[in-house]
């Protein structure tokens, strides 16, 4: 057997957190915002970790805190096992080479008055990669990458599509050559009809060029297309983490089986009654105690209501944070 790869990427009790004023009264008041709490994961060359969970959850919290753009309060990340330098340093600037990004809105991260090929080659010349000559021909050969010809240098971001110009940001982040590409809702902005071709893509490059991927979606469905292990997120923490398939066929925390449940499939094919949340997505800034998904937790038992449940090992490997799904509840039901 072959020894597990060492992490590219290694997340250690990553947390984050805010001072935020909560509405009400004249000025409100201070109040601490948990964005991202005590989360840890590892992720190999070439593989895919997917991110998923509802809006406000933590989840682009997480990807700045990788990226190095924002300080963790708590915790930390190591790229290639050494630490993530300082934002702005030296140390960061070229370690920022092997780590990119592409976020939601492509044509918010082009320039309108740059015509694409010129952007997708500006990586070489901030970072004084490659003679000046090579670089329009490396620019070239990533229009070809990403499914895009040459003739598409000399276009501007308003003559393309939605979906090109994710391809034109796609090339631009991989200009550099990076290890690790951190994809935050990279189609979430896209026809549904384009999406997969632009899955698809990114497979391709994974295959390619030995890419590794921190890929985040709110929508369990994509993220489960792409990943070789998913992590669900709920208020700032990891409620499951494990393989994809197992975790869409059989969930073991109540919010994934509520994610799950969530995802429209014919009703025939549906193996457990439908699962619809109660209550509102909870205000960060009034976190639960014990466990944070309780008031919404068909589940739920008096320990969820005080004891915050660690993310730890089912028997089947995967990992969970719910007494429910340990077996470790009690006996006492909550009275809803
Ligand atoms: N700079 C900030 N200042 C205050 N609150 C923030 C800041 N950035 C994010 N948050 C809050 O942190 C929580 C997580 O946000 P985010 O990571 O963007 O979630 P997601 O990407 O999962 O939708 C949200 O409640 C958000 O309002
Ligand atoms: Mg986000």
């Amino acid at each position: 057997m072959n020894a597990p790869a060492a992490p590219l990427l290694q997340a250690r009790d990553l947390s984050r957190s805010f001072r935020v004023r909560r509405s009400g009264g004249m000025f409100g008041h201070a109040a601490v915002l948990h964005a991202v709490d005590g989360v840890s994961f590892d992720l190999t060359p070439g593989r895919t970790l997917g991110l998923v969970g509802e809006s406000g959850c933590g989840k682009t919290t997480t990807a700045r805190l990788v990226l190095g753009i924002l300080t963790p309060t708590g915790g930390e990340v190591r790229f290639e096992g050494a630490p993530v330098p300082a934002p702005g340093t030296r140390a960061w600037r070229q370690l920022r080479r092997r780590m990119q990004m592409v976020f939601q809105d492509p044509l918010g991260a082009l320039d309108r008055r740059i015509p694409v090929g010129q952007q997708v080659m500006e990586p070489l010349a901030i970072h004084g990669a490659g003679a000046r000559g090579d670089r329009r021909g490396r620019a070239l050969e990533l229009l070809d990458a990403v499914g895009l010809g040459a003739s598409f240098f000399a276009r501007y971001p308003h003559e393309l599509s939605g979906g090109q110009r994710q391809r034109i940001v796609l090339a631009r982040a991989l200009i550099l050559d990076p290890t690790l590409l951190v994809c935050d809702e990279p189609i979430s902005a896209l026809d549904v009809s384009i999406q997969a071709q632009v899955i698809n893509l990114l497979l391709d490059l994974q295959a390619k060029f030995g890419l590794a991927y921190l890929f985040i979606s709110h929508d369990l469905k994509v993220v489960r297309q792409i990943s070789h292990e998913v992590a669900v997120m709920y208020l700032g923490k990891i409620v499951e983490q494990g393989d994809p398939d197992r975790l869409l066929t059989d969930p073991a925390h109540p919010y994934t089986q509520a994610l799950v449940s969530a995802i429209p499939v014919a009703a025939a094919a549906r193996r457990r009654p439908r699962l619809i949340l109660k209550g509102d997505p909870p205000n960060p800034v009034d976190r639960p105690a014990g466990c944070a998904f309780h008031p919404r937790c068909p589940a739920a038992v008096d320990r969820c209501r005080v004891d915050t449940p660690v993310l730890k090992p089912l028997p089947d490997g995967r990992l969970a944070a719910c007494h429910v799904a340990h077996g470790e509840a009690g006996s006492a039901r909550l009275v809803a």
